[in-house]
């Protein structure tokens, strides 16, 4: 007989945050922007409120390491965005949070630039449409 284990619930979108992202030129010992940003990040999102609805993911590498920092939004059913030149500021931080409650409160995942925080209002590499 099997106990029946506490269920999780899974965040159904993901702020991921290339924690390798560095500046062109940045020295190699320096620590890198990218952790910098996700660390910023990451003390802002263990008291989010929307911590249920979006994960944090820090990853290595989204393939625009010329255009660090870069930082990207995933959920089901939903286009996802990668986006690139971001400083590792609190402004930006609190930003990708604020962005990431529009994509998670949007049916569609649809982010219009005027909409967006302003920091994500350029710089987007790339915007995926979900799959089928
Ligand atoms: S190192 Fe950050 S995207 Fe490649």
């Amino acid at each position: 007989m099997s106990e029946a284990s506490p269920t999780v619930p899974v965040p159904a979108h993901t702020l991921h945050i290339c924690v390798t992202c560095r500046p062109k030129g940045a020295s190699p010992e320096a620590v890198r922007d990218g952790r910098l940003l996700y660390e910023a990040v990451a003390a802002l999102h263990a008291d989010w409120p929307g911590r249920d609805l979006v994960a944090l993911n820090g990853v290595e590498c989204m393939s625009g390491c010329d255009r660090a920092c870069t930082v990207a939004l995933s959920g089901a059913g939903k286009p996802s965005y990668l986006f690139c030149d971001k400083a590792p500021t609190p402004e930006t931080a609190a930003a990708a949070l604020d962005l990431a409650a529009q994509y998670a409160a949007s049916d569609t995942g649809v982010l219009m630039r005027g909409d967006r925080p302003g920091p994500f209002r350029s710089g987007i590499l790339a915007k995926i449409p979900p799959g089928l």
